[in-house]
Protein backbone atom coordinates (compact mmCIF):
# COMPACT_ATOMS: atom_id res chain seq x y z
CA UNK A 1 0.00 0.00 0.00
CA UNK A 2 3.16 2.31 -1.11
CA UNK A 3 3.87 4.06 -3.85
CA UNK A 4 6.37 6.87 -5.01
CA UNK A 5 5.45 8.79 -8.16
CA UNK A 6 6.99 12.24 -9.70
CA UNK A 7 5.15 14.47 -12.08
CA UNK A 8 6.47 17.43 -14.18
CA UNK A 9 5.35 20.61 -13.75
CA UNK A 10 4.28 22.13 -16.87
CA UNK A 11 3.90 25.57 -19.15
CA UNK A 12 0.80 26.31 -20.60
CA UNK A 13 0.82 27.92 -24.27
CA UNK A 14 -2.72 28.58 -24.33
CA UNK A 15 -3.46 29.18 -20.64
CA UNK A 16 -6.08 27.80 -18.46
CA UNK A 17 -8.05 30.91 -16.56
CA UNK A 18 -11.23 30.72 -15.37
CA UNK A 19 -13.96 27.75 -14.91
CA UNK A 20 -17.13 26.91 -16.20
CA UNK A 21 -17.86 24.21 -13.16
CA UNK A 22 -16.00 25.67 -9.97
CA UNK A 23 -16.02 22.40 -7.63
CA UNK A 24 -15.54 20.13 -10.28
CA UNK A 25 -13.09 22.21 -12.13
CA UNK A 26 -14.41 21.92 -15.47
CA UNK A 27 -12.12 25.19 -17.26
CA UNK A 28 -13.84 27.98 -19.56
CA UNK A 29 -11.30 26.60 -22.52
CA UNK A 30 -9.07 23.81 -23.88
CA UNK A 31 -5.38 24.77 -22.93
CA UNK A 32 -2.10 23.37 -24.39
CA UNK A 33 1.21 22.67 -22.43
CA UNK A 34 4.36 21.01 -22.05
CA UNK A 35 5.90 19.06 -19.33
CA UNK A 36 9.20 20.51 -17.72
CA UNK A 37 11.97 18.36 -17.74
CA UNK A 38 13.64 20.27 -14.41
CA UNK A 39 10.79 21.26 -12.88
CA UNK A 40 9.10 18.53 -10.55
CA UNK A 41 7.69 17.10 -7.50
CA UNK A 42 8.23 13.26 -6.57
CA UNK A 43 5.53 12.26 -3.96
CA UNK A 44 5.46 8.77 -1.52
CA UNK A 45 1.86 7.85 -0.38
CA UNK A 46 1.51 5.00 2.29
CA UNK A 47 -2.11 3.78 3.58
CA UNK A 48 -1.77 2.22 6.77
CA UNK A 49 -3.95 0.66 9.37
CA UNK A 50 -1.50 2.34 11.99
CA UNK A 51 -2.27 5.99 11.10
CA UNK A 52 -5.49 7.72 12.69
CA UNK A 53 -5.47 10.70 10.65
CA UNK A 54 -3.66 12.04 7.25
CA UNK A 55 -0.05 12.70 7.87
CA UNK A 56 1.28 15.36 5.17
CA UNK A 57 4.70 16.88 4.53
CA UNK A 58 6.27 18.82 1.86
CA UNK A 59 10.37 18.86 2.59
CA UNK A 60 12.41 21.64 3.03
CA UNK A 61 8.73 23.68 2.92
CA UNK A 62 5.55 24.22 4.87
CA UNK A 63 1.95 23.81 3.57
CA UNK A 64 -0.51 26.26 4.39
CA UNK A 65 -3.76 25.08 6.10
CA UNK A 66 -5.30 25.65 3.27
CA UNK A 67 -3.21 23.67 1.03
CA UNK A 68 -3.51 20.82 3.46
CA UNK A 69 -7.59 20.78 3.14
CA UNK A 70 -6.82 20.41 -0.54
CA UNK A 71 -4.86 17.55 -0.24
CA UNK A 72 -6.78 15.74 2.17
CA UNK A 73 -9.93 16.62 0.12
CA UNK A 74 -7.82 14.58 -2.93
CA UNK A 75 -6.72 11.93 -0.54
CA UNK A 76 -10.46 11.20 0.55
CA UNK A 77 -11.37 11.20 -3.33
CA UNK A 78 -9.25 8.53 -3.84
CA UNK A 79 -10.05 6.77 -0.32
CA UNK A 80 -13.65 6.92 -1.36
CA UNK A 81 -12.82 5.57 -4.86
CA UNK A 82 -11.16 2.75 -3.79
CA UNK A 83 -13.25 1.66 -1.29
CA UNK A 84 -10.61 2.11 1.45
CA UNK A 85 -10.98 3.57 5.13
CA UNK A 86 -7.02 4.02 5.94
CA UNK A 87 -5.22 7.57 6.56
CA UNK A 88 -2.72 8.02 4.13
CA UNK A 89 1.10 9.45 4.81
CA UNK A 90 2.43 11.89 2.08
CA UNK A 91 5.88 13.28 1.84
CA UNK A 92 6.27 15.21 -1.06
CA UNK A 93 9.49 16.93 -2.41
CA UNK A 94 9.44 19.73 -5.51
CA UNK A 95 12.63 20.66 -7.21
CA UNK A 96 11.75 24.06 -7.39
CA UNK A 97 9.84 26.84 -4.89
CA UNK A 98 6.24 26.12 -4.58
CA UNK A 99 3.51 28.97 -5.03
CA UNK A 100 5.42 31.32 -7.46
CA UNK A 101 3.82 30.36 -10.62
CA UNK A 102 5.76 27.49 -11.61
CA UNK A 103 2.69 25.08 -11.26
CA UNK A 104 3.74 23.49 -8.30
CA UNK A 105 0.06 22.25 -7.83
CA UNK A 106 -0.05 20.75 -11.25
CA UNK A 107 3.24 18.54 -10.59
CA UNK A 108 1.80 18.21 -6.77
CA UNK A 109 -1.73 17.39 -7.64
CA UNK A 110 -0.74 14.89 -10.57
CA UNK A 111 2.63 12.59 -8.63
CA UNK A 112 -0.75 13.06 -5.42
CA UNK A 113 -3.07 11.12 -7.73
CA UNK A 114 -0.35 8.59 -9.04
CA UNK A 115 1.12 7.67 -6.04
CA UNK A 116 -2.23 8.01 -3.85
CA UNK A 117 -4.33 5.68 -6.37
CA UNK A 118 -1.48 2.99 -6.81
CA UNK A 119 -1.01 2.80 -2.78
CA UNK A 120 -4.51 2.53 -2.76
CA UNK A 121 -4.63 -0.17 -5.39
CA UNK A 122 -6.57 1.32 -8.12
CA UNK A 123 -5.68 0.72 -11.64
CA UNK A 124 -6.69 3.79 -13.79
CA UNK A 125 -6.27 4.55 -17.53
CA UNK A 126 -4.07 7.66 -18.46
CA UNK A 127 -7.52 9.45 -19.15
CA UNK A 128 -9.01 8.39 -15.52
CA UNK A 129 -5.91 9.49 -14.12
CA UNK A 130 -6.31 12.83 -15.83
CA UNK A 131 -9.55 13.56 -14.96
CA UNK A 132 -9.00 12.58 -11.12
CA UNK A 133 -5.80 15.29 -11.08
CA UNK A 134 -8.19 17.94 -12.46
CA UNK A 135 -10.38 17.65 -9.49
CA UNK A 136 -7.29 18.81 -6.98
CA UNK A 137 -5.87 21.16 -9.31
CA UNK A 138 -7.26 21.59 -13.02
CA UNK A 139 -3.54 22.34 -14.28
CA UNK A 140 -3.05 18.78 -12.81
CA UNK A 141 -4.36 17.03 -15.53
CA UNK A 142 -1.89 18.22 -18.14
CA UNK A 143 1.14 16.92 -15.84
CA UNK A 144 0.09 13.66 -16.39
CA UNK A 145 0.08 12.60 -20.35
CA UNK A 146 3.92 12.95 -21.69
CA UNK A 147 5.38 15.89 -23.71
CA UNK A 148 2.97 18.12 -25.48
CA UNK A 149 -0.55 17.88 -23.93
CA UNK A 150 -3.75 18.96 -24.85
CA UNK A 151 -6.26 19.58 -22.13
CA UNK A 152 -10.05 19.48 -23.50
CA UNK A 153 -12.35 21.81 -21.86
CA UNK A 154 -15.40 19.47 -22.05
CA UNK A 155 -19.21 19.58 -20.74
CA UNK A 156 -19.16 17.50 -17.94
CA UNK A 157 -17.08 15.90 -15.37
CA UNK A 158 -15.81 12.63 -17.87
CA UNK A 159 -15.18 14.48 -20.67
CA UNK A 160 -12.71 17.54 -19.70
CA UNK A 161 -9.53 15.35 -19.81
CA UNK A 162 -6.05 15.15 -21.03
CA UNK A 163 -3.96 13.69 -23.83
CA UNK A 164 -1.00 13.86 -25.43
CA UNK A 165 -0.31 15.61 -28.69
CA UNK A 166 3.11 14.87 -29.20
CA UNK A 167 6.14 12.92 -27.12
CA UNK A 168 8.38 15.07 -25.16
CA UNK A 169 11.32 14.27 -28.43
CA UNK A 170 9.16 15.57 -30.76
CA UNK A 171 10.57 19.09 -30.61
CA UNK A 172 13.69 20.28 -29.30
CA UNK A 173 12.61 23.01 -27.28
CA UNK A 174 13.77 24.65 -24.05
CA UNK A 175 11.76 26.37 -21.41
CA UNK A 176 14.64 28.65 -19.65
CA UNK A 177 12.95 29.64 -16.50
CA UNK A 178 13.74 32.71 -14.92
CA UNK A 179 13.15 32.85 -11.23
CA UNK A 180 12.65 36.47 -10.05
CA UNK A 181 10.70 35.43 -6.89
CA UNK A 182 10.55 32.81 -4.76
CA UNK A 183 8.29 34.25 -2.26
CA UNK A 184 4.58 32.26 -2.40
CA UNK A 185 2.48 34.45 -4.06
CA UNK A 186 -0.47 36.37 -2.03
CA UNK A 187 -3.66 35.35 -4.22
CA UNK A 188 -3.23 31.52 -5.53
CA UNK A 189 -4.61 30.68 -8.49
CA UNK A 190 -7.98 28.99 -7.67
CA UNK A 191 -8.40 32.24 -5.90
CA UNK A 192 -7.24 34.53 -8.54
CA UNK A 193 -9.73 32.54 -11.12
CA UNK A 194 -12.52 32.59 -9.84
CA UNK A 195 -13.15 37.09 -10.37
CA UNK A 196 -11.51 36.22 -14.14
CA UNK A 197 -15.25 36.77 -15.51
CA UNK A 198 -15.43 39.74 -13.45
CA UNK A 199 -12.87 41.32 -16.59
CA UNK A 200 -14.38 43.17 -19.78
CA UNK A 201 -11.78 41.32 -21.75
CA UNK A 202 -13.13 37.94 -20.75
CA UNK A 203 -15.51 37.45 -23.78
CA UNK A 204 -13.08 38.68 -26.54
CA UNK A 205 -10.42 36.11 -25.17
CA UNK A 206 -12.83 33.35 -24.89
CA UNK A 207 -14.14 34.13 -28.49
CA UNK A 208 -9.99 34.49 -29.68
CA UNK A 209 -9.13 31.16 -28.13
CA UNK A 210 -10.43 28.63 -30.54
CA UNK A 211 -8.57 30.19 -33.55
CA UNK A 212 -5.47 30.55 -31.21
CA UNK A 213 -6.09 27.00 -30.70
CA UNK A 214 -6.02 25.97 -34.14
CA UNK A 215 -3.00 28.26 -34.88
CA UNK A 216 -0.97 26.84 -32.33
CA UNK A 217 -1.58 23.27 -33.27
CA UNK A 218 -0.63 24.06 -36.42
CA UNK A 219 2.73 25.56 -35.39
CA UNK A 220 3.73 22.14 -33.64
CA UNK A 221 2.45 20.24 -37.02
CA UNK A 222 5.04 22.22 -39.16
CA UNK A 223 7.27 23.09 -36.24
CA UNK A 224 7.23 26.85 -37.11
CA UNK A 225 8.86 28.36 -34.00
CA UNK A 226 8.29 32.10 -34.70
CA UNK A 227 4.23 31.26 -35.23
CA UNK A 228 4.82 29.39 -32.14
CA UNK A 229 6.03 32.10 -30.62
CA UNK A 230 3.78 34.84 -31.67
CA UNK A 231 0.70 32.81 -30.78
CA UNK A 232 2.45 32.01 -26.74
CA UNK A 233 2.93 35.53 -26.55
CA UNK A 234 -0.43 36.57 -27.52
CA UNK A 235 -2.20 34.23 -25.14
CA UNK A 236 -0.01 35.16 -21.91
CA UNK A 237 -0.58 38.86 -22.57
CA UNK A 238 -4.35 37.97 -22.85
CA UNK A 239 -4.57 36.22 -20.07
CA UNK A 240 -2.66 38.89 -17.95
CA UNK A 241 -4.70 41.72 -19.59
CA UNK A 242 -7.58 39.91 -17.86
CA UNK A 243 -6.43 39.21 -15.05
CA UNK A 244 -5.63 43.11 -14.62
CA UNK A 245 -8.58 44.05 -15.40
CA UNK A 246 -10.70 41.96 -12.73
CA UNK A 247 -12.70 42.93 -9.91
CA UNK A 248 -10.47 43.31 -8.00
CA UNK A 249 -7.14 43.09 -10.53
CA UNK A 250 -4.14 41.41 -9.86
CA UNK A 251 -0.38 42.33 -10.55
CA UNK A 252 1.86 39.52 -10.36
CA UNK A 253 4.45 40.87 -12.21
CA UNK A 254 7.92 42.29 -10.91
CA UNK A 255 10.38 44.94 -12.59
CA UNK A 256 12.35 41.88 -13.15
CA UNK A 257 9.43 39.92 -14.92
CA UNK A 258 9.47 43.08 -17.11
CA UNK A 259 13.61 43.48 -17.78
CA UNK A 260 13.14 39.27 -18.82
CA UNK A 261 10.51 40.28 -21.42
CA UNK A 262 12.65 43.08 -22.69
CA UNK A 263 15.76 40.81 -22.87
CA UNK A 264 13.55 38.39 -25.02
CA UNK A 265 13.05 41.23 -27.25
CA UNK A 266 16.29 42.29 -27.48
CA UNK A 267 17.33 38.91 -28.13
CA UNK A 268 15.08 38.89 -31.47
CA UNK A 269 16.09 41.79 -32.39
CA UNK A 270 20.11 40.76 -32.25
CA UNK A 271 18.69 37.35 -34.17
CA UNK A 272 17.99 34.95 -31.70
CA UNK A 273 14.03 33.66 -32.02
CA UNK A 274 13.08 33.45 -28.43
CA UNK A 275 9.74 34.39 -26.95
CA UNK A 276 8.05 34.54 -23.34
CA UNK A 277 5.45 33.39 -20.99
CA UNK A 278 4.34 33.73 -17.85
CA UNK A 279 1.90 31.96 -16.13
CA UNK A 280 0.34 33.56 -12.76
CA UNK A 281 3.18 34.57 -10.72
CA UNK A 282 6.14 37.00 -11.66
CA UNK A 283 8.48 34.38 -13.16
CA UNK A 284 9.54 34.25 -16.72
CA UNK A 285 9.21 31.10 -19.14
CA UNK A 286 11.81 32.14 -22.03
CA UNK A 287 11.06 29.60 -24.68
CA UNK A 288 13.85 28.64 -27.76
CA UNK A 289 14.95 26.21 -29.89
CA UNK A 290 17.38 23.94 -28.08
CA UNK A 291 20.28 25.27 -30.66
CA UNK A 292 19.35 28.63 -28.47
CA UNK A 293 19.80 27.82 -25.56
CA UNK A 294 23.14 29.01 -24.42
CA UNK A 295 22.89 32.20 -26.14
CA UNK A 296 19.42 32.84 -24.42
CA UNK A 297 20.63 31.57 -20.88
CA UNK A 298 24.52 33.85 -21.20
CA UNK A 299 21.82 37.10 -21.74
CA UNK A 300 19.56 36.15 -19.03
CA UNK A 301 21.85 35.61 -16.12
CA UNK A 302 23.28 38.87 -16.51
CA UNK A 303 19.81 40.50 -15.61
CA UNK A 304 20.10 41.94 -12.11
CA UNK A 305 17.30 40.55 -10.05
CA UNK A 306 17.46 36.89 -11.65
CA UNK A 307 18.15 34.53 -8.60
CA UNK A 308 18.23 31.57 -10.82
CA UNK A 309 18.07 29.86 -13.97
CA UNK A 310 16.05 26.41 -14.51
CA UNK A 311 16.32 25.08 -17.92
CA UNK A 312 14.12 22.75 -19.25
CA UNK A 313 13.16 20.19 -21.85
CA UNK A 314 10.23 18.67 -23.28
CA UNK A 315 9.13 15.74 -20.38
CA UNK A 316 7.70 12.59 -20.26
CA UNK A 317 4.04 12.90 -17.97
CA UNK A 318 4.03 11.64 -14.60
CA UNK A 319 5.07 7.94 -13.49
CA UNK A 320 5.35 5.15 -10.56
CA UNK A 321 9.25 4.97 -9.57
CA UNK A 322 11.01 2.13 -7.43
CA UNK A 323 12.17 4.42 -5.32
CA UNK A 324 10.56 5.89 -2.21
CA UNK A 325 11.16 8.96 -0.07
CA UNK A 326 10.13 7.09 3.43
C1 LIG B 1 -2.14 30.68 -14.79
O1 LIG B 1 -4.43 24.73 -12.12
O2 LIG B 1 -3.42 26.22 -10.36
O3 LIG B 1 -1.06 28.60 -14.46
O4 LIG B 1 -7.55 24.41 -11.01
O5 LIG B 1 -7.86 26.24 -9.39
O6 LIG B 1 -6.01 24.58 -9.05
P1 LIG B 1 -6.87 25.33 -10.04
O7 LIG B 1 -5.87 26.31 -10.84
P2 LIG B 1 -4.43 26.04 -11.42
O8 LIG B 1 -4.34 27.23 -12.47
C2 LIG B 1 -3.28 27.40 -13.37
C3 LIG B 1 -3.43 28.72 -14.05
C4 LIG B 1 -2.27 29.16 -14.91
C5 LIG B 1 -2.50 28.86 -16.37
C6 LIG B 1 -2.34 27.41 -16.80
O9 LIG B 1 -1.52 26.68 -16.24
O10 LIG B 1 -3.01 27.05 -17.78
Amino acid sequence: MKATAIAPANIAFIKYWGKRDEKLRIPANTSISMNLSAAFTSTTVEFSKNLSRHHIELVDEMFSDKEISRIVLHLDRIRDRAGIAQFAKVITKNTFPKGTGIASSASGFAALTVAASAAAGLSLSEKELTILARLGSGSACRSIPNGFVEWTTGEESDDSYACSLYPPEYWDLRDILCIVETKTKEVSSATGMEFAQTSPLWETRQNEIPERIAQLKQALREKNFQLFGEIIEEDCLSMYKVMNTQVSPLFYWTKTTEDCIKEVQANRASGTLAYFTIDAGPNVHIICEGNSEKKVVDRVKRILGVQSVLINKPSVGAHLIKEHLF
